[in-house]
């Protein structure tokens, strides 16, 4: 029997890299999955992948309230909630000292503000159910310091953060709505061939070949992670399989976090 049949999940940024291959996935496995996300060709994405579509800002109460109450209205229930909406914010001006206000808004806005708006507004349909899944999309850096890129890490330790407070307050009167952080390190996304391709020296350099250059240096297992990688991880959390697993954070990274010390020596 497939793992998730018989569920809904609604995805969060399930038009791009990651939630586009949860959302494939997840349909494979048996879900009705719908699609939420703001970029224009969305339906077609979902089509392409036998999903529904609802476009949503994540930044907007209205809209989650307005993509909540079309899943349920639709489907009668929300079982799997994954928050994959993000962005990684201006790459040029990221630093401590260099972030204006305006971005450091703008970065929490969308990945935490969304991620948050997202747990709280599904939340009254999982306690009707009393069970459900939420899966927070956070990021390898809530674990590491970062003086470059400081909005971005900032707003996705917070989510490691409130994934914790929505695992507790799910587990109240008896429900059983869960909540787990997953934490991408390199995955050959959209996002991270924009992070490298800014950063290259390389003028034109899209940022494929000084990806798989730096995944080489830095990951112990020395190759970028693709989409799908993830999404089995999602799979799983969002299966009966990790009906004892709530608050945990669970690291996708190709064993970066080994080399934080940098004594792992010559690959
Ligand atoms: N790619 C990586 O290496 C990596 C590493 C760590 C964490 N992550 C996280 O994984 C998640 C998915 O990123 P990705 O790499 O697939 O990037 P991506 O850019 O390919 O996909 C992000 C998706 O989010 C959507 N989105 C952005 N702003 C939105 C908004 N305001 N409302 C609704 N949708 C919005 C985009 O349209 C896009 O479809 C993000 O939260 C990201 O921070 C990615």
């Amino acid at each position: 029997m497939a793992r998730l049949s018989g569920k809904v999940a609604l995805i969060s940024g399930g038009a791009g890299g990651i939630g586009a291959a949860t959302a494939a996935l997840m349909v494979k496995e048996g879900a009705r999955v719908i699609i939420a996300d703001l970029v224009k060709n969305g339906l077609e994405i979902a089509r392409g992948t036998g999903a529904d579509f609802v476009s949503l800002d994540v930044t907007s109460e209205a809209q989650w309230e307005h993509a909540v109450r079309e899943a349920d209205g639709k489907h009668g229930g929300i079982h799997i909630l994954v928050n994959a909406a993000g962005i990684e914010g201006d790459q040029k001006n990221n630093s401590l000292m260099t972030t204006s206000l305006e971005e450091w808004r703008r970065v929490h806005a969308v990945n935490l503000d969304g991620t948050f708006l997202g747990c709280q507004k599904v939340m009254p349909v999982m306690e009707r159910q009393k069970q459900g899944s939420i899966i927070n999309i956070s990021s390898i850096v809530s674990f590491f310091p970062m003086p470059f890129n400081c909005a971005y890490g900032s707003s996705k330790a917070a989510v490691q953060h409130l994934t914790k407070s929505v695992a507790a307050w799910g587990s109240r009167n008896g429900n059983q709505i869960r909540c787990n952080s997953v934490h991408p390190g390199l995955i050959r996304t959209r996002m991270l061939l924009n992070i490298v391709a800014q950063r290259s020296p390389t003028p034109n350099d899209d940022g494929s070949a000084a990806a798989e250059r730096l995944a080489k240096t830095t990951l112990p297992l020395g190759s970028l992670g693709a989409p799908e990688d993830v999404a089995q991880q999602i799979v799983y959390l969002a299966s009966d399989e990790s009906s004892q697993v709530t608050g945990s954070e669970f690291r996708v990274d190709g064993g970066w976090s080994l080399n934080l010390g940098g004594m792992l020596g010559p690959r």
